[in-house]
């Protein structure tokens, strides 16, 4: 372990927690990474030092310090994602957030909507647009998958006139790897159409976004990087912004309204203003930008090549054990931070397993997810129906891995 990585791991105060008496392995940063102190720290001394008016409502100093406190923020997001400028980062509470939200503001028409969707999507993107499409609003279309990954020869005859939107996981939940997203897009503005990429499992241990790949818009999770809950970034370019129909309205949204003959004409403010509806959440935006600030001085390079390393060596564990298959080829896996594994043996069941691993290990339990990730198109193309899944942050060490293949190989022995 790098001196940079050692020097992040201790910043992760939930890793020294015990949980009745029990010291917990964590491979679930998949589903979120563990917080960071200066992340709490930042967003609590918001709270208490400033805590006032904001979103440009008031123009007393508070306001101000709070203006300039949220804009820092704003700007440090923006160079994270590599927008070409601050007005395009929309704060929101996630993926799930800003999906709903492109999903309900996208300009489709009669002639252009079509969205298609890779298989791997998860239910964060699959699940607005297919409320769209049950609503007769747009018509889904779902890539197949070609071995673990979408086929991306299939986008050629999917794509036409009519796709308004491509909808691509930049890194997956259940799968791992990472997408070619820079041919998606290719192949979506040769088609006239828009891609948004969904950077949830990308930008934890990549650093940066898909708007670095082409992208028209991107998302990700604050949680998943070490920041406080519900916090997180839309960037969207400022053409298609433009084009955007405001769809959660309200308070700190407007230019103007005005009324004549009895009706109402409301003038919507530019940029990112006419989408962050109420109050924001300020605070959390600046816990948000002290993560990002620690993840980048300890530097995504090394974080990558540090996941990178726990992939290949929990590949060289599980390789031969018989009674369980890892999905996927090890290439691919590299790339990302978590391998899927299926049982194959007999008796083998998935949530005894899950206890086995909470209750029968001795001062310890081993924290992972199984099940369907909320990745249910993955499941439907693939036909696994659920997964057991490990996933690694900056913290993890081989001997995390070492105890759960341990564990895994005990359960089997344990299975007649
Ligand atoms: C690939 C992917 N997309 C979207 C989401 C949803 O993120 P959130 O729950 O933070 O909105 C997740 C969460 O696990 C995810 O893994």
């Amino acid at each position: 372990m790098n001196n940079k990585i050692a020097a992040l791991k201790k910043e992760f105060p939930a890793l020294g927690s015990s949980f009745s008496g029990k010291r917990m392995v964590y491979l679930d940063s998949a589903c979120t990474v563990l917080k960071l102190r200066c992340a709490a720290d930042a967003q609590r001394r918001h709270m208490l030092e400033l805590g006032g008016c904001g979103g440009k409502r008031s123009f007393h100093a508070l306001a101000a310090a709070m203006e300039e406190n949220f804009s820092a923020a704003r700007s440090r997001v923006a160079s994270f994602m590599g927008a070409g400028t601050p007005e395009e980062i929309i704060f929101c509470a996630g993926v799930t957030d800003a999906v709903n939200l492109l999903a309900n503001s996208f300009p489709f028409t009669p002639k252009r909507n079509e969205v298609v969707l890779s298989p791997v999507e998860h239910n964060a993107v699959f699940l607005p647009f297919e409320r769209l499409a049950s609503a007769g609003k747009v018509k889904l279309r779902v890539v197949p998958l070609k071995g673990f990954k979408p086929d991306l020869e299939a986008y050629a005859e999917i794509l036409g006139p009519r796709t308004a939107l491509v909808c691509l996981t930049h890194a997956s939940n259940i799968f791992g790897g990472r997408m070619e997203l820079s041919a998606a897009a290719d192949l979506a503005h040769a088609a006239g159409a828009y891609l948004f990429s969904d950077d949830a499992q990308y930008a934890p241990t990549h650093g940066g976004s898909g708007a670095l790949y082409g992208a028209d818009a991107c998302a990700f999770s604050g949680h998943k990087l070490g920041a406080p809950y519900s916090t997180g970034a839309l960037f969207v370019k400022r053409e298609l912004l433009g084009r955007l129909r405001p769809w959660r309205v309200g308070g700190g949204t407007i230019e103007d309204v005005s009324v004549s003959d009895g009706r109402y004409k409301v003038k919507y403010l530019g940029n990112y203003q006419a989408f962050e509806a109420g109050v924001q959440n300020c605070s959390g935006a600046a816990g948000l930008a002290a993560a990002l600030d620690r993840l980048e001085n300890c530097g995504f390079e090394n974080i990558r090549a540090h996941v990178s390393c726990l992939v290949d060596d929990a590949l060289k564990k599980l390789a031969g054990i018989k009674g369980v298959r890892v999905l996927g080829g090890r290439e691919d896996l590299l790339e990302g931070s978590l391998i899927s594994i299926v049982p194959e043996k007999k008796g083998f069941s998935i949530p005894d397993f899950n206890l086995y691993l909470n209750h029968q290990l001795k001062g310890r339990f081993i924290a992972l997810r199984t099940g369907r990730h909320c990745a249910d198109l993955a499941c439907l193309s693939s036909g696994y129906r659920e997964t057991i899944r490990i996933s690694f942050f900056a913290y993890n060490t081989s001997e995390d891995t070492a105890v759960f293949v341990q564990a895994l190989k005990k359960y089997l022995s344990l299975l007649k």
